[in-house]
């Protein structure tokens, strides 16, 4: 659909960002000359060169909904690290924890007594009785793959075009031209993803039903809304449909909740009733810390003891020496018990309405045929009139350009939101006045660029 935005006025916007940017950084312009010739594409992670940046913003500090970069310029975070930091920087309970045990020791190999309290309060909120620990949400995910194909004694997995759930190869398959491909972006991978992962469009349970109906399916694995290509939302009983799906083929079902966590204390899962066999859940769980869990129900747990019964001990392919470290460990205790509360949710959900509603007014008064949608404290706007149904419908509202001119305009008027797509998550420390910054220089941004 044509939108108002005029492209020759977009285009000098971009212009005058990006040197606005390099002014104004001088310091992160020298940090990343520096790091040049002795890190990968002169950064830590060589994605950290994608964000639209002339150069990477290097950060000094962060607490709470602020962090600082080297030049001095303190910033409104709606990123939040991509989910990390979703409970805030630095999140009291977690630091004071941290600075208590900073001199009792990291890591043993040996569990503390929080691993025990932490299962409790795990299975307390999600319904899963039993749990794992890894380092990352991608790990958790990597490893549930594993049980589920162990335990069915089924390759095959399935996953929804538009997903992502980490750096797990089996998941990185799309749809092109109804094929299921290797997504372009992979690097090194040597076999044929294709032979064991199937992909379907999100929302159509008929493709779910073909997909499933060999019985050869070890696992479905999808978050409760695709979070990462845009935002699409499941259709109502979508996943319920899959659910049944599912448990009709004895297939299992794994939920990701890294992202949809913002839904509600209990997972986006958790409020609709629907228990999976597995649930993983990474990111803010021990308050950005790395650390991630993952659950099972009880039958899936006596049948991976049984397996385990059977294996030589040593060398599963899950389970990597720092994880479930005693720090990590007590820190989602504090974050569980301190942090994730029903209060932090009830505020982050009401700051992000708001900032639904403001977006929403926004486009409305600027003719802008955009959509937002809100889980829980995360918010997205997308370039469609419509909300997207599959990964396809929503990367084909994507709009790199004017995302990039947007996203740096707001960077250099101290505001930053997700990059890849427009996602913006309200932390406990975000109010209303916040969310009033982020809006009306959008609409400044926006009102320039209207033709
Ligand atoms: C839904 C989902 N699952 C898993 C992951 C992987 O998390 P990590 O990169 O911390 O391993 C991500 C990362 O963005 C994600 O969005």
């Amino acid at each position: 659909m044509q939108t108002p935005i005029d492209r020759t006025r977009l285009e000098s916007l971009a212009h005058q960002e990006t040197e606005r940017f390099i002014s104004a950084n001088p310091t992160s312009r020298q940090l990343a000359q520096a790091a040049r010739p002795h890190l990968l594409s002169g950064v830590p992670m060589h994605w950290m060169t994608d964000w639209g940046t002339p150069f990477p913003l290097f950060v000094d500090h962060a607490r709470g909904v602020h962090f600082t970069d080297v030049d001095g310029h303190r910033y409104l975070d709606f990123c939040l690290g991509d989910t990390g930091a979703m409970f805030g920087h630095s999140p009291g309970p977690v630091a004071a924890l941290v600075r208590e045990l900073a001199e009792r020791g990291y890591t043993t190999m040996l569990p503390t007594g929080n691993a025990a309290r932490v299962g409790a309060l795990l299975a307390e909120r999600f319904g899963l009785p039993v749990w794992q620990f890894t380092t990352t949400a991608t790990d958790a995910n990597r490893s549930v793959l594993r049980w589920a194909r162990a335990l069915s004694g089924r390759s095959r997995i399935l996953v929804f075009d538009g997903c992502y759930h980490g750096t797990v190869d089996d998941t990185f398959v799309r749809l092109t031209d109804r094929e299921a491909r290797h997504r372009p972006g992979l690097v090194g991978q040597v076999h044929d993803l294709t032979l064991h992962t199937r992909v379907v469009p999100f929302n159509d349970l008929s493709a779910v039903e073909a997909a499933l109906a060999d019985r050869t399916v070890a696992c479905v694995i999808t978050e409760p809304a695709l979070t990462n290509i845009g935002m699409v939302l499941p259709d109502p009983g979508f996943i319920e449909g899959v659910r049944a799906l599912t448990r009709e083929t004895e297939t299992y079902l794994v939920l990701d909740e890294t992202h949809t966590i913002s839904a509600g204390y209990h997972g986006w899962s958790g409020a609709l009733g629907v228990v999976p066999d597995f649930l993983t859940l990474g990111k803010p769980v021990a308050g950005g810390l790395p650390a991630a869990v993952y659950g099972m129900s009880r039958e899936v747990a006596k049948a991976a003891e049984a397996y385990l019964a059977t294996k030589e001990t040593g060398h599963s392919g899950m389970g990597t020496t720092l994880s479930a470290n005693m720090f990590t460990v007590a820190a989602i205790r504090a974050n569980l018990e301190q942090v994730m509360t029903r209060d932090a949710y009830w505020h982050m959900t009401a700051t992000a309405a708001y900032l639904a509603e403001r977006l929403e007014a926004l486009f409305a008064r600027l003719a802008l045929p955009w959509c937002v949608t809100q889980i829980g404290a995360r918010c997205e706007f997308q370039y469609c009139p419509v909300r997207p149904r599959t990964g396809v419908e929503a990367e084909a509202a994507m709009d790199d350009t004017l995302e990039g001119a947007l996203h740096l305009y707001l960077l250099n008027r101290g505001i930053l939101i997700t990059p890849f797509h427009n996602m913006t998550l309200c932390c406990p420390e975000t109010t209303h006045a916040h969310v009033d910054t982020l809006v009306d220089t959008l609409a400044e941004a926006l009102e320039g660029l209207i033709a």
